[in-house]
């Protein structure tokens, strides 16, 4: 397709969205995340152009878009265009020369449905256009120039896990992020574990004023903590006997929204730990609290994300489920037995049109390799 329309062979690139297993608005507390990079990506392809514009094409809205590579808007405009334009801004500001090029962009990861098809968009246009001007960034740092496409040009309030997952994911594994030094950890996912996401198809958007409330209230309630005790710059370094000690001077719903991030640290260490022991009967039992505490505590499901998990609960061959992402909408994650999974996605999406006259979309997935050239 670029071919055709660029005449000119592209460099091609590509980034995959995610699927967080567990670990939900902990990564901005500077806590523990455990994504895994799917099967649903981005592609991104690049040529240089000799007439100083640059033209970033969407084949998924069929949309042509053409800038000056000397004049680049400094603002976002509310369309697509504003995921590449925020990289190209921010490697700009990195001191690269942008020079014109031809840039088209095709995805199939599901929109608005929380599997991080903007972190798509931004590292696989971030790696192509970064090989265009000549720089090789390693994985950790793409993420973070990605993460500020998104915070200082796109304005959206998200933390690293999405723009680091897809940057860095491994075949095969979830990783362990430790959302404070980027350091990480691989974890094998057996073989016969399947990973099952069933789609609400209710919109979730982190753009949306939900994330940036809840995330607002938990922050409220660190700097209530950090007013006693000093040193908890973040809800990563506090615990739950603050809760205990100095909870009644927040407000309540600053209170609960600590207690699931507090308590979501806890669990995702475990749960790594738990599949790294094989203990699947653990593992399970902790996605079960993560939900409970994201849809209780936290307040970031919907009615229809609640009941997708509770419809899962005993099909055979279920090892956990909860929602997963930004919440207030979006997507499921069911660890299946390999064996069952197609029996439980086919009875899952059973049960749910039954509930809500929706049919939902559900894909059995596999962990796939982050960002990297294609062609
Ligand atoms: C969105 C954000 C992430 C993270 C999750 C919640 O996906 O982009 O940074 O905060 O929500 O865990």
């Amino acid at each position: 397709m670029h071919l055709a329309r660029f005449h000119a062979a592209p460099e091609v690139f590509v980034a995959p969205g995610r699927v967080n297993l567990i670990g939900e608005h902990t990564d901005y507390a500077e806590g523990f995340v455990m994504p895994v990079a799917i099967d649903f990506a981005t592609l991104a392809g690049i040529s240089p152009r000799a007439d100083g514009k640059v033209v970033l094409y969407s084949e998924n809205y069929a949309e042509e878009k053409t800038f000056d590579a000397a004049a680049l808007p400094a603002h976002a405009g509310k369309h697509w265009s504003d995921y590449p334009l925020g990289v190209v801004a921010i490697l700009a500001g990195e001191g690269h020369q942008i020079p014109g090029f031809s840039l088209s962009l095709w995805g199939d990861v599901p929109l608005g449905s929380g599997l991080s098809s903007s972190a798509a968009l931004e590292v696989a246009t971030a790696l192509a256009v970064a090989s265009l001007v000549g720089v090789s960034y390693s994985g950790p740092v793409l993420a973070r120039l990605c993460q500020r496409a998104e915070n200082e040009f796109v304005g959206a309030n998200c933390g690293i896990m999405d723009q680091f997952i897809s940057a860095n994911g491994k075949e095969n594994h979830a990783l362990l992020l430790d959302c404070r030094d980027l350091s990480f950890k691989l974890a094998p996912i057996p073989a016969h574990i399947a990973l099952v996401i069933a789609n609400t198809m209710v919109k979730h958007s982190v753009a949306g004023g939900d994330y940036t409330t809840r995330r607002a209230e938990s922050e409220t309630a660190c700097a209530v903590i950090n007013s006693h005790r000093g040193g908890v710059p973040f809800l990563r370094d506090a615990t739950l006997e603050d809760l205990q000690k100095w909870g009644r001077e927040m407000a309540p719903k600053s209170l609960l929204r600590a207690r699931h991030v507090i308590s979501e640290n806890l669990r995702t260490v475990a749960a790594e730990k738990a599949l790294e022991k094989g203990d699947l009967k653990e593992l399970g039992r902790l996605m079960a609290e993560a939900h409970r505490s994201y849809s209780q505590d936290f307040e970031g499901s919907c009615v229809e994300a609640d009941a997708m998990v509770e419809l899962a609960q005993d099909l055979p061959g279920l090892i956990g489920a909860r929602l997963t992402g930004g919440g207030f909408g979006g997507c499921t994650i069911n660890l299946v037995e390999q064996s069952q999974a197609k029996a439980f996605a086919a009875e899952l999406g059973r049960r749910y049109a039954a509930r809500f006259g929706i049919t939902p979309q559900i894909h059995i997935c596999h962990a796939s390799d982050g960002a990297h050239r294609i062609a």
